[in-house]
């Protein structure tokens, strides 16, 4: 979950590496560090226990660290408190070898019991630290040799960039099991958790494979196996602009992110219809026979990725008549797992990092089943390691909230389910092409959505204090109702709850009061009578009722509900413009109640551990 940049070329590290880091914030902000090899051949090393803002001016207030090689930490605690000790970079004995690190060592235990009763000295809680004084121990003179040498001891998740006064010319990188990227530049080259880190710098790409590392000089880079075999880097420009991942005038990335959404679903569709209005989909690696053939479909994910695959999981089944299963990937990689060779699984992970994830879809492989991947990120590990992939195209999302990614996550679920219904022949090419031209129009009617804001502006003033909130949907909105709850919790600290429309009376009832608010899915749809039955059923219990219906279709006559009035369209579609309203509550109510709306407190954008 930690950001990690190293640098190694012609130019000064240090506004290198604090320009890296806020671009890698969201990834954890429990503390930020820089350690560089200035020119005498020391190691200088600044730290702080806020946010990198507070690091650059400790920089500046301290002298900012002379030298072109260096390294750069911004963490999300996992083991050891947020304090100055736990934060990276760390050190070895000698104060020579400075290591930064993402992941969990999970031996570390073991690790630093045995390096304590050979003499090593800890200064901190953490398990990062173990990995130094390996190395320091493993030292014959070539660092990424004994970089090498300490993986080979160690278990669990982690990338690392290492430097040493020893080899001062050098970044040593290594992947296992946590995303790494190198940028090459032009006598310069970056180490990065993070490709956003990058995109200012260069948009040439060395993807590493599990278990590699990478010996990086102003001069290129050298990229081994854990056993020392040299392996060739796979070389890939990446399409995102450095524009992309600013505010542009905006207070916050997450606002600015939910505007971006008519565009985001533009790019999303980009490539992916043919000239007869169907969807093709050639990156996807599998073929329409093996498509036809599916017994089932399983689609796992985590957080808001798992609202959005559930939303593609009712798309597939109405579209492509096919059985669904939408699970946790956390509960499917320790379940039962039942899936076999006529199992088609769908990871969706905007990240392509999530560890649960990219445990589930192993676990998949293993059992014989075909996994196609839905990412946002080129280069990450979830596309690495499934048969096929569909890119989001979404383009860098910074806040750490999910919207425009939530939002791509869909669209790739429908183009899916409309692939599948077409080599499925469940869907007829009248439909299949109508609702292709829908989802074409689907950008207008989001701008004409986000035209909305005025009255989430108001509505996040006269909510500001609630306590707490339930959303309701039903079928294809029920997961929508979850993310709605999801984003009021993340960004803005209320409890909120989504729950199927139907199940309020068999319990979440006995919550509602006059301060309780309702925000009800009650679009156009199948079962749009019965909802209106169910926000009866909370105005008769005195709770106020925030109502999302389709313009000119008011089903409320007793105009007891606060009305938002959206764009109608296919109930298939409707969740892809329903979610806009509630991204922009959640938003106006943490602005209101001066929440970081960008950086919430206890998360981080990519969660590589469990
Ligand atoms: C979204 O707002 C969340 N912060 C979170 O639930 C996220 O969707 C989840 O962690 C999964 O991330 P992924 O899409 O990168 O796998």
């Amino acid at each position: 979950m930690c950001g990690i940049i190293g640098y190694t070329g012609p130019r000064p590290a240090a506004p290198i590496l604090l320009d890296s880091l806020r671009r890698l914030e969201y990834r954890g902000y429990d503390s930020a560090g820089i350690a560089i090899i200035d020119a005498d051949g020391d190691v200088a090393t600044v730290k702080n226990t806020n946010k990198v803002v507070d690091l650059a001016r400790q920089v500046e207030a301290e002298g900012t660290p002379s030298g072109t090689v260096g390294i750069g930490h911004t963490r999300w605690a996992t083991h050891g408190r947020p304090s100055l000790e736990n934060a990276h970079p760390h050190q070895d004995c000698t104060g020579r070898i400075h290591v930064i690190h993402n992941g969990i060592v999970e031996n570390y235990r073991e690790l630093r019991a045995e390096l304590i009763s050979r003499g090593h000295e800890f200064l901190s809680e953490t398990d990062t630290e173990v990995v130094p004084h390996l190395i320091e121990d493993a030292y014959r003179g070539d660092l990424a040799a004994a970089v090498r040498s300490a993986l080979n001891r160690m278990q669990g998740a982690c990338a690392l960039v290492v430097i040493s006064a020893d080899q001062p010319d050098r970044v040593v990188g290594a992947r296992m099991n946590a995303p790494l990227v190198v940028g090459l530049g032009r006598g310069e080259v970056f180490v990065s958790s993070d490709i956003t880190a990058l995109i200012p710098y260069t948009k040439r790409i060395a993807l590493l494979g599990e278990g590699e590392i990478v010996t990086a000089t102003p001069d290129g880079i050298t990229v081994q196996q854990l056993d020392g075999t040299a392996v060739e880097a796979r070389v890939v420009m990446v399409d995102w602009e450095a524009e992309q991942a600013q505010k542009n005038g905006y207070p916050h990335f997450l606002l600015k992110e939910i505007h971006e959404q008519p565009d985001a679903v533009r790019n999303a569709l980009r490539g992916r219809i043919d000239d007869l209005g169907m969807v093709v989909l050639p990156e996807l690696g599998v073929s329409s026979e093996r498509l036809a053939e599916v017994h089932e479909v399983v689609l796992v994910a985590c957080g808001s990725a798992w609202y959005a695959a559930m939303v593609a999981g009712y798309a597939i089944e109405h579209l492509a008549k096919v059985r669904c299963k939408v699970e946790a990937a956390s509960e499917f990689r320790y379940g039962e797992a039942l899936v076999d060779e006529h199992s088609l699984v769908i990871a969706v992970s905007q990240s392509g990092e999530t560890a649960d994830t990219l445990a589930a879809v192993r676990q998949a492989h293993q059992a014989g089943a075909q996994v196609i991947a839905i990412t946002n990120v080129v280069g990450s590990a979830l596309p690495l390691e499934a048969d096929g992939a569909l890119y989001m195209q979404a383009g860098p999302e910074i806040s750490v909230a999910g919207t425009k990614t939530f939002m791509t996550q869909m669209v790739c679920g429908l183009l899916l389910a409309l692939r599948l219904g077409d080599a499925r022949g469940t869907l007829d090419v009248s439909e299949h092409q109508r609702l292709v031209a829908e989802l074409q129009g689907l950008p207008d009617l989001l701008s004409k959505t986000l035209e909305l804001e005025p009255m989430l502006v108001e509505l996040g003033q006269r909510f500001a204090h609630t306590h707490s909130a339930l959303y309701i949907g039903r079928g294809i909105n029920f997961p929508i109702a979850m993310e709605g709850a999801l984003k009021l919790k993340e960004i803005s600290y209320v409890h909120a709850e989504g729950y199927a429309a139907g199940e309020l009376k068999h319990g979440p009832i006995a919550l509602l009061q006059p301060d309780v608010p309702v925000i009800a899915i009650a679009t156009r749809s199948a079962t749009l009578p019965k909802m209106v039955s169910n926000v009866q059923e909370v105005h008769s219990r005195d709770a106020p009722v925030i109502a999302l219906i389709t313009e000119g279709e008011d089903p409320f006559d007793a105009g007891f509900a606060t009305t938002i009035p959206v764009p109608g369209c296919s109930e298939v579609l409707s969740p892809l413009i329903n979610v806009i309203p509630l991204q922009l509550f959640a938003y106006h109510v943490a602005v209101q109640r001066g929440c970081d709306v960008d950086q919430p407190r206890n998360l981080a954008k990519s969660v590589t551990v469990e």
